[in-house]
C-alpha cells in the first residue's frame, strides 16, 4: 500500500468530540494529513486549544460549539462543509453505576450521548455525502466495553452495542452508494475521561491493564487516531462494517 493512501490533501473531515482527548489527537492527526477539519464540541475552550494545535501543525480548523445530542444544530454544522469526505463521531460520555442502582435518567442520557449523538452525526454525513455524491468514509467510537462488559458498565455498554449495531447497518445500507461505515473499539486509553477518576485509582487501573496487555501498557489518543486515520483514508478502501479493535491485545481484562 502506497503511503498515499494515507494522504487526505483536499478532503474535509468533521470531528465530533474534538475539544479532548481521541477526538482532538483525531483532528489534529487527520489535518497533518492534509484534510480541512471541522471540530465540534460542547467544550468551547478545548476547540479553540485543538484549532491552535491544527494551526500549529500547518493544518487549516473550523470550530463549532455544539451539543451533539442537538439533532438541527448538529446538521447545520454539517452542512457548512461544501463535501464532506470524513466523519470520526468520537464525542461520548463515561456513566458507571452497577445495575440495580442505575436509574432511568442515568441511562437515558448516556443514551442520549453515546448513542443518540453518533446516530445524529452520521445520518448527517451521510446525508452529505449522497447529496454530493462523495464516497466518504464515517468512522463511529465503540468501546472494548461491547466485547468484554464489567460490572458498572451497563448504561455505557448499552449506548455502545448500540453504536456498533448502527455502524453495520449503515454500512450496509450505504455501501451501494460507495459510502464506507466502520467502527472503532479502543482498549483503555489515557485522556481525561479516563483521568477522572482518583489518582490512587487511575494507577491501580493503569497498572492492571497493562498487566492484561501483551504490549505491557495503557492506550495513548494518538493510537486511536491512527486507527481513525487507516479508515478515514484510500488505505481501508474495501473495508466497511467492521470493528478495529486498538486495544493492546486485550482479550477479557475483567
Ligand atoms: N478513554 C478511553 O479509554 C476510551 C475507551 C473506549 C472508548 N472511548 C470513547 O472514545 C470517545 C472519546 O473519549 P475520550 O476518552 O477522548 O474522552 P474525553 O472526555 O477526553 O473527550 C470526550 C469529548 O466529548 C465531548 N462531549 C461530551 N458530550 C458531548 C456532547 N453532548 N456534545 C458535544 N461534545 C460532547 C466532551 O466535551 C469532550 O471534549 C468516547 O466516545 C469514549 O466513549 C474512550
Amino acid at each position: 500500500m502506497p503511503v498515499t493512501a494515507y494522504d487526505l490533501t483536499g478532503r474535509t473531515a468533521f470531528v465530533t468530540g474534538a475539544a479532548s482527548g481521541i477526538g482532538r489527537a483525531c483532528a489534529v492527526l487527520l489535518a497533518e494529513a492534509g484534510a480541512t477539519v471541522h471540530c465540534a464540541d460542547l467544550d468551547t475552550h478545548g476547540l479553540d486549544g485543538t484549532a491552535a494545535l491544527i494551526k500549529d501543525a500547518g493544518g487549516t480548523a473550523r470550530t463549532h460549539p455544539l451539543d451533539v445530542t442537538d439533532r438541527a444544530r448538529l446538521g447545520e454544522a454539517v452542512a457548512t462543509c461544501a463535501r464532506l469526505d470524513v466523519m470520526a463521531a468520537v464525542a461520548g460520555i463515561m456513566h458507571s453505576s452497577p445495575v440495580l442502582e442505575t436509574r432511568d435518567e442515568d441511562l437515558d442520557r448516556v443514551l442520549e450521548v453515546n448513542f443518540k449523538g453518533v446516530l445524529y452525526a452520521c445520518q448527517a454525513a451521510a446525508r452529505s455525502m449522497l447529496a454530493s455524491k462523495t464516497p466518504g468514509s464515517i468512522i463511529t467510537m465503540a468501546s472494548g466495553a461491547v466485547d468484554t462488559g464489567g460490572a458498572g458498565l451497563l448504561c455505557y455498554g448499552a449506548a455502545k452495542a448500540a453504536v456498533v449495531q448502527l455502524t453495520k447497518t449503515l454500512a450496509t445500507e450505504m455501501g451501494p452508494h460507495g459510502i464506507r461505515v466502520n467502527a472503532v473499539a479502543p482498549g483503555w486509553i489515557r485522556t481525561p475521561m479516563t483521568e477522572r477518576h482518583d489518582v490512587a485509582a487511575q494507577a491501580r487501573t493503569e497498572a492492571f491493564m497493562s498487566r492484561m496487555s501483551p504490549l505491557g501498557r495503557v492506550g495513548d489518543p494518538e493510537d486511536i487516531a491512527h486507527a481513525v486515520l487507516h479508515l478515514a483514508s484510500d488505505a481501508s478502501a474495501f473495508t466497511t462494517g467492521q470493528i478495529l479493535r486498538p486495544n493492546g491485545g486485550v482479550a477479557m481484562p475483567w
